[in-house]
């Protein structure tokens, strides 16, 4: 496996490439969901690419940037595993007073887009500015971030983007949980109480396949499940994330973000 530091670097190497390049971008601290998608990559591509890289300008003040797990070993040894061709591991993408990607004014800034504003902008521009670098055939992301996913694939849309953006289903653990980087932070407790987002999302796949489709009573009965967390949403949106006021089979994602302690958890289930 090669590894490359700058974008010079990477291009050095990718300019000789003539096969498909499958592109995995994550922050690191991989687990089973990001193995799943470079799994794929691997599985569809001639050459893969993974770059691992914990954005600064997509977290707000105060989140948790320098906390975010950082696992340069264990990372570099599940690449290597998983069979990548190149690790794209840049200590900065940025230089000063840089031209940058705005996220859309309504569907970047509802949900987590109004948890967190400015998120998208600095995720949009760093996913742009990974996919300009590496030029990849296909890019996989996964459902979990359902709404970066649908804001990545309107930024390729927008800016006429050559590359094909490839959605990858949310792993869990056994008992429900959806990985995530971010699980380290619980403790044994919080990790139980964690367990309420995917039980209520079970529970509004229930509802659902017992004929109830409306999403004010299905939105309740998922905030009665996860009480008492601080809830920052639950929401059924349809692909394109317009709040619908009944579950559409085939294009609904029924979504939640909450607090567990300090940690700030989001899931969802595509129906
Ligand atoms: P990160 O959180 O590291 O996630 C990298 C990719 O892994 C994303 O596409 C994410 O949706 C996917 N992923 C995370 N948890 C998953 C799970 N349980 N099952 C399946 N896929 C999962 O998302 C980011 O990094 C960043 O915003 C990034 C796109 C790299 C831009 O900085």
């Amino acid at each position: 496996m090669i590894i490359a530091r700058s974008v010079k670097e990477l291009r050095k190497v990718l300019d000789h490439v003539s096969e498909s390049i499958g592109f995995v971008p994550t922050m690191g601290a991989l687990h089973s969901g990001h193995r799943s998608l470079i799994d794929s990559a691997r599985r569809d591509n001639g050459y893969v690419v993974v770059s691992i890289y914990v954005n600064p300008t997509q977290f707000l003040a105060g989140e948790d940037l320098s906390q975010y797990p950082r696992r340069e070993e264990a990372d570099f040894k599940i690449c290597e595993l998983c069979g990548v061709d190149l690790l794209f591991y840049p200590e900065t993408m940025y230089e000063n007073d840089e031209v940058s990607i705005k996220a859309p004014d309504v569907r970047g800034f509802i949900l987590e887009g109004a948890s967190r504003p400015g998120h998208f902008d600095g995720m949009l521009t760093v996913v742009a500015k990974l996919l300009n670098a590496i030029r990849p055939t296909r890019a996989y992301f996964g459902k979990k971030d359902a709404q970066q996913l649908a804001l990545i694939t309107q930024m390729v849309n927008n800016l006429v983007m050559n590359v094909e953006i490839v959605a990858m289903e949310t792993m869990r653990e056994k008992d429900g949980l959806a990985l995530s980087s971010r699980n380290v932070y619980l403790n044994e407790v919080q990790r139980s109480e964690a367990l309420k987002l995917s039980s209520s999302l079970k529970s509004a796949t229930k509802m659902v396949m017992q004929g109830n489709f409306k999403s004010s009573e299905i939105c309740h009965a998922m905030l009665c499940i996860l009480e008492p967390l601080d809830v920052e949403y639950v929401a059924v949106v349809n692909r394109a994330f317009e709040s619908i006021p009944e579950v559409i089979l085939g294009n609904t994602i029924v979504l939640v973000a909450a607090r567990v302690g300090t940690t700030r958890l989001i899931d969802n289930v595509w129906m």
